[in-house]
């Protein structure tokens, strides 16, 4: 039995942004049944992976999907501050690093919500360089492990711009789904990101429009989370694009 955390803060989203993560979850369930490792992604800091990773996967368990929200930027995790996790036993809370450069047990990191579909793998110690814990079989042996457990694994990871762990990850996962900050982010970066994810291997399920009209206040929710996935999962990853290359 994984330990039960207390999430503190309250997620509590606007209408308007739940039915667009709604949109999102549904989009998601038509990739098809071989897409279950998904990396929330962006090109540049603050784009809103961490709202999207935790929304998204929140959706979904509630759903009830079993889905697993996997904390793996390791350099600057905020999930647990941002939502104040701790354990219901009120022991030491173990994460990702924990469990990938201490050998802990992974009975020990998962942790289950008041969702019963929804699990989480926070990270608790940041670490400096995490290229080589994410390059290691242990790590490619828990997304596997945790693939055959969930329906979906959603991974939070640092911004492609930065440093090369999301192509890591990327390059075990099924899909990414690349979040975008309207407005904001240059379409050149985007173009780059695109094809980053494209070197690792790793298949862009769609694109999230985020924080669209932010500052300008009338269309701050209205457009938050548009999803473009339409195009992507349809030539990559859908049940008949399968059906068609056989
Ligand atoms: N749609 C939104 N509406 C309003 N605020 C948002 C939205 N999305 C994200 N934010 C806020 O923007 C900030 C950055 O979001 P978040 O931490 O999810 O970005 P990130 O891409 O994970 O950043 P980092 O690259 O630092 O990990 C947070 O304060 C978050 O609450
Ligand atoms: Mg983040």
């Amino acid at each position: 039995m994984n330990t039960k955390a207390i999430i503190g803060a309250k997620v509590e989203l606007p209408y308007s942004v739940e039915e667009a993560i709604n949109r999102l979850r549904i989009n998601v369930s038509f990739f098809g049944s071989d897409v279950r490792k998904i990396m929330i992604i962006s090109s540049e800091p603050n784009e809103g992976k961490s709202f999207v990773a935790m929304s998204l996967w929140r959706q979904m368990a509630l759903a009830g999907e079993k889905s697993i929200l996997v904390d793996a930027d390791m350099r600057k995790s905020v999930m647990v501050e941002n939502y104040k996790i701790a354990r219901e036993d009120g022991k030491e809370l173990w994460g990702l690093s924990h469990y990938l450069s201490d050998n802990k047990k992974l009975i020990d990191c998962i942790l289950s919500t008041d969702m019963p579909a929804g699990d989480l793998l926070p990270n608790v110690n940041n670490i400096i360089n995490p290229s080589m814990l994410l390059e290691s079989d242990r790590f490619a042996g828990l997304l596997n492990d945790l693939a055959a457990e969930y329906r979906y694994v959603f991974l939070d990871v640092p911004p492609l711009g930065l440093v090369s762990d999301a192509e890591r990850v990327g390059h075990l996962c099924d899909g990414a789904i690349l979040t975008v900050r309207s407005g904001v982010t240059p379409k050149g970066i985007i173009r780059s990101s695109v094809a980053q994810l494209e070197r690792a291997g790793c298949p862009l399920l769609g694109i999230v429009l985020n924080r669209a009209g932010a500052g300008k206040g009338a269309y701050y929710h209205k457009y938050y989370g548009k999803y473009y996935g339409k195009y992507y999962g349809k030539k990559y990853y859908t049940d008949k694009y399968y059906a068609e290359k056989k």
